[in-house]
Order: C-alpha cells, then structure tokens, then sequence
C-alpha cells in the first residue's frame, strides 16, 4: 500500500514531553465502538453523529448499585434526568431500576409522557412554578423543597386540594468542597434547616418523608459524602428525637466525577476520579457509624448523573481542514463544535484517531466550525496528522451534552445508540431547518424584502 506522505514539521524540543506521570500522552487509535466500524457508523449517519452505548450505561449502573449495595442494603439510584433525557436513555435507566430525578416542570412532563408514576418521581429545582407543583401533589411526587416561599406555596395548595404532599427539604452544608454550593435549600450549620423542617410540621399540612443534598458536582473528594451523611443523618436523629418524625429516606444527591479531565487539571480523570467504590466506601461508613441508621434503615438514594453515562457517550467528527497557525501549532478544523458539545468548555476532551497512523506528532488545537473564537473542542495536544474528511472519536460525551447544546449557526447532529444486541437505532435525526425556524412567525409587514 502506498505510504500517506507527512508534510516535516520543525518543533522545539520542550523540556514538558514527560511529567511526573510518565512519558507524554501515546495516542491511541481506535476504529468501533462497541464492534461496530466507526466508519459504518458515519455511512449509515454522516458525521457528526453522537453515539451512546446502551451496555456501557447498563454496565456502569449495575457497577454503581453492587459498589453501594457492599456498604448498604437499602439503595435505590433515581436517573437525573438533566444529564441526558432522550426518551431511550432514561427507559434504559428506569429498566435499570431507578425512579426519575426531574428538576422543572417540563423535565416532570418528559417522565409522564415515558409514563413514570407520580409517585416515581422526585421533583427537585429552585424555580418550580404553581401548576407544576399542583400537577406533582394530585399525582403523588415526593417534593423536595428549596426556599420558603416554595414552602409556603406548597401549603396553600395543598390546603385547596385537601391533599397531603409528600416532601423533603434540601439541605445545603460545608462538606469541604468550595465554593459552596449554598444558593439551593436551607443551611445545615446555622439552623436554618431544621427551621425549616419545625415550620412544615407545625403548617400540619405536609408529610416529610425525606432529607435531600446535593454538595456539587464533579467531586473529587469522595470524603465530602460522609460528611454529606453524617449532616443528613443528624438532622434525621434530631427530627425523630424532638419532633416524632422518622423520614423513609436519605437522598444523598450526585456529583461523583466521571473520568473526564476537568480543563485546569494536570493529571487525567481518569487518574484522580475517585472510583464507585471510593464514593460507596465514605457514604457507607456515615451510613454505618448511625445510629438513626441502625434504629430506622432508610432508604439511601443517590442522583447520580455524569459519573453514570459520561463514558457512554462518543461524539463522532470529522476534519473539515486543517492550517499551521502562527505559534507553530496545527489547527484542525472539526465538523462538530461547542454548539454540539458544550462539555468542551469544561473538559479537556480526548479526541482519538480512528485508523493507525505513522508516529509523528505536532501540537493540535481542534477547533469547531463555528465562526466564533469560542469554539474549541480541544485546547492543543500533541496529535498525529489528520487526513481531510476522515473522523476522529470525542470523548467522554454522553453526559449534559445533548441536553445543554445549542441551537446555533449549525443544525445539532442525529444521536444514535449501540444496543446490547449491536444494533444501530437513531434516537433523534440530524435537525433540518424546520426544526431550527419551524416555530418562528413573521408579521404581516415584514414578510417580504
Ligand atoms: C439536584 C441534582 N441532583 C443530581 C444532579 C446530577 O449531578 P451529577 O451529574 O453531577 O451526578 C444534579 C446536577 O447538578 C442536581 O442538581
């Protein structure tokens, strides 16, 4: 076969080729995922095409529950919807066995419509609206409230519909992890949660059935869950002990990391994300050390979002052009970009090549095609030479991507998932202009030129 010719580059020999952790990054090439040819993918696809893997998500949620299961008995996992809502996803999780975690009122319609019970639901976020919150008490969600004024709001309808809501405060506490994330629910140290929690039992017009907290996310110190527990478990000892009150359930909210590297990080996740059984570890032993625990054995309930799909998801793109920059670096222009995959700008994201390549390297910055200096999929890396057309995997993407991108300059790509049986199946085509315009009204004077 005849070799592809790689135009000399001249780089300096920098002193930053190895690090503490060994010799500079190899890149690896890799040309299927899950078996199934990348180049099949893009035939059958075109490209950019987003790819989630049906037994990576399975595998990682049977992974999560045995590691918890170790320390504790009594788990259940409830799928944030945020994190990814296609239809699919969320129906491999509730297959899976968790109930739904929904943060708006239109998160709670996407759970009916997949036909999620009420009473399946948990209903978090700080900005639920009146007949969002009238819609989850008639049909039995538990509410997890975040201020005051959703407090009393809570009341009043309840006391119009002659109902009895089901709920639990959040709860916001300093578990070592700064900033602290203290805008959502009530405060541990000063009070102002178990406040809270009198004023509902003296209202007599809800049941608390729980105590929820979300410390964060991305946490890299598994020890703030214990921390995260013990708080939580206090406060349930002090509520059965004062007030007569023995909530169901601790929900210990997400954050566990997934393998990505955050951008300012020097070493890669997958060197310093703590492991499910880290996290399990540090929540087991608050769990073990209580006594509110021994006496009452609620239920531990954990929202783990990014840490369950991240993995699962590969964004398929490919090289639109490439140009030597100024700097001596060589810019690669991808077909994907922060439109499709806002996590770049959070993540320094792998992108790996998809057939071998000859060795050379030369620093590469992938860029998207926007036309915007925002856009970069990844801040420079040493990178083999690319051909134009051929596609490159992005990686980890299954996580607030298709969620969190946007509709701009360019139509979001189709999503496609890998069954258990190897099966492509499109989940949400390519979008085309209707999607894009298809809403938009143009009055009367303005409809000609
Ligand atoms: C209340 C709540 N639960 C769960 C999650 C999922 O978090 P993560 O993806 O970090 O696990 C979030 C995300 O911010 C959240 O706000």
């Amino acid at each position: 076969m005849k070799k592809t010719y790689i135009a000399p580059n001249i780089e300096r020999n920098s002193a930053g080729n190895t690090n503490k952790y060994g010799a500079k990054s190899v890149v690896r090439y890799q040309d299927k995922i899950d078996g199934i040819p990348v180049k099949e993918i893009v035939e059958q696809f075109g490209s950019p095409v987003l790819v989630l893997s049906e037994s990576q998500i399975r595998r990682r949620h049977r992974r999560l529950m045995d590691a918890l299961q170790m320390h504790y008995p009594k788990v259940r996992l409830a799928w944030s919807y945020k994190t990814n809502y296609l239809g699919a996803v969320c129906n491999i999780f509730h297959q899976e066995g968790s109930c739904a975690e929904v943060v708006s009122g239109m998160e709670y319609a996407m759970a009916r419509r997949l036909g999620i019970p009420g009473n399946e639901i948990i209903f978090n976020g700080p900005g639920k609206k009146r007949h969002e919150l009238e819609l989850a008490i008639r049909e039995g969600a538990r509410i997890h409230i975040d201020h005051l004024d959703e407090l009393y709001l809570i009341e009043k309808i309840a006391q119009e519909l002659d109902l009895v809501p089901q709920v639990a405060i959040r709860v916001n506490m300093d578990t070592g992890i700064y900033p602290q994330w203290d805008r959502f629910g009530f405060n541990y140290e000063n009070g102002e949660a178990y406040r809270a929690i009198n004023r509902i039992v003296s209202g007599k017009a809800m049941k608390i059935v729980g105590l929820h907290a979300h410390i964060g996310t991305f946490i890299l110190d598994a020890q703030a869950y214990y921390y995260e527990a013990k708080a939580l478990l206090e406060l349930a000892q002090r509520m059965k002990d004062e007030l007569g009150i023995t909530v169901e359930y601790i929900d210990m909210g997400g954050g566990f990391a997934s393998q990505n590297t955050l951008l300012g990080s020097y070493a890669p996740g997958e060197f310093i994300s703590p492991s499910f059984d880290q996290y399990a570890e540090a929540i087991g032993a608050a769990f073990n050390e209580s006594h509110f625990v021994s006496q009452n054995l609620p239920k531990l309930i954990l929202e783990t979002g990014r840490a369950l799909i991240d993995e699962a998801g590969y964004l398929i793109s490919s090289v639109v052009g490439k140009k030597n920059l100024p700097s001596g670096e060589r810019a690669v222009i991808l077909d994907a970009g922060v439109n499709t995959t806002i996590t770049a700008w959070w993540y320094k994201l792998k992108v790996t090549p998809t057939r071998p390549f000859p060795g050379a390297y030369q620093n590469t910055i992938f860029y998207g095609p926007l036309c915007m200096n925002i856009d970069i999929m990844r801040p420079a890396v040493p990178f083999p030479d690319l051909q134009t057309g051929e596609p490159v995997l992005i990686t980890p993407t299954g996580a607030y991507n298709n969620t969190q991108w946007m509709q701009f300059i360019e139509y979001r790509p189709p999503v496609v998932l890998i069954s258990e049986t190897g099966k492509l199946e499109l989940l949400r085509p390519r979008e085309e202009l209707d999607d894009v315009i298809g809403r938009e009204m143009i009055p009367e004077h303005l409809r000609s030129q």
